[in-house]
């Protein structure tokens, strides 16, 4: 039996009708830019985040630029951010104006480790971007009493964490704003680019807008240098009806996760994925560790199933960082990890025969 990584069609084949008709409805009414069907959208989104101000965009790293920008970041300020994501946490960072500091992880969540926030911080530090990796919340208590005690701003990135708790409170709701991207592979995903940016400021909130919408909130009058970064109707259709699901998706990810724990619990070698008390992880992915990761990789593959690896670099080690001159024992947990992480298939349509086989598998290579 042949595994995929993900199955973005059968997602597609469960609620057709729905999809049609809303595309169909979008290509009917020519509510192709802006217009009710992305309104629509923004309501129903921050009513299930549970934040006043739902603006979308174009895409998860445009939401990440979109919220730096409003915030008026500096040349020369720095941000913190994690040494595990993937680079539009950090790049945005650059592109905003802003100085990038990395970060290492705590060495079991994937997640930015405070007591390296606390280490980082500079008279020039503004914000921290904490991202709750795979699915799983940053430690946000300890975030947000450091973002206290130095007046710096949060942004969450929760692109891979939609509906992800947070001793009971939902992620994007803890920070100045959050951002979510709708890539088609995400928890919530739209069927080409999208994302959205989310806050319970409203001056914050009609600052973004602005810049999203090329400077200015009337045609003709730019109060400021914005850029066009729109979320099209057609994907704001196809999300509001892929919304209602998003709830029943998440349960069908975890009770997944619960599968492949029981199964690969036992076996020499596997390191599972580990949640720290009091979150709720939503699995956007599932990643285990293992010291011969890439013979594994190849194992799985040669026998038909699809692995990841998110990521093979970690950030610091990029050559697009290559001028700050980062060594490995600076970031040893996102080191140590880069070269142990695979991510095994994982979306809520799954089947039980699907991860016996990935288990099975797994248990013949040890
Ligand atoms: C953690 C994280 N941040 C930001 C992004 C950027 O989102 P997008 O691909 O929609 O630009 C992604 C998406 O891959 C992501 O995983």
């Amino acid at each position: 039996m042949s595994v995929p990584y993900a199955d973005l069609r059968l997602q597609y084949d469960t609620i057709k009708n729905d999809i049609d008709l809303a595309i169909a409805a979008v290509i009917r009414d020519s509510a192709f830019i802006r217009g009710p069907y992305v309104e629509t959208f923004e309501r129903a989104f921050a009513a299930v985040v549970d934040v006043k101000h739902c603006i979308s965009c174009a895409n998860g790293t445009d939401a990440l630029y979109i919220a730096m920008a409003a915030l008026n970041i500096e040349q020369g300020d720095e941000v913190i951010t994690t040494a595990h994501s993937w680079i539009s946490t950090s790049a945005m960072i650059t592109h905003a104006g802003g100085n990038v500091v990395f970060c290492d992880t705590d060495g079991s969540t994937y997640t930015i480790d405070p007591v390296a926030i606390e280490c980082a911080i500079t008279p020039r530090t503004v914000g921290i971007i904490p991202v709750h990796l795979y699915g799983q919340p940053a430690n946000m208590n300890a975030i947000m009493a450091i973002a206290r005690k130095h007046s710096l701003w949060v942004i969450e990135d929760c692109a891979q964490a939609h509906l992800a708790r947070y001793e009971g409170r939902q992620v994007g709701t803890f920070g100045n704003a959050a951002t979510y991207s709708f890539y088609p592979g995400k928890n919530l995903g739209a069927m080409g680019d999208a994302g959205a940016v989310v806050t319970n400021d409203g001056d914050l909130a009609r600052r973004m807008t602005i810049l999203a919408r090329h400077g200015g909130l009337t045609k003709h009058q730019h109060s400021v240098e914005g850029i066009n970064s729109r979320l099209d109707g057609l994907q704001a259709a196809i999300l509001s009806a892929k919304l209602p699901h998003l709830s029943r998706w998440t349960s069908a990810r975890q009770a997944a996760a619960a599968v492949y724990n029981a199964g690969l619990n036992q076996i020499e070698d596997v390191e599972l994925p580990s949640v720290a008390a009091g979150r709720s992880h939503v699995y956007h992915l599932y990643t285990i560790q293992h010291p011969r990761r890439d013979e594994l990789a190849a194992h799985l593959g040669a026998n038909g199933v699809q692995t990841a690896i998110n990521y093979p670099v970690a950030l610091p080690f990029l050559e697009a960082y290559s001028r700050f001159g980062h060594r490995s024992e600076q970031f040893p947990n996102a080191h140590r990890q880069q070269s142990r992480i695979l991510s095994l298939p994982m979306f809520a349509e799954i089947t039980a025969d699907q991860q016996k086989t990935v288990v099975d598998l797994i248990r013949a290579f040890a």
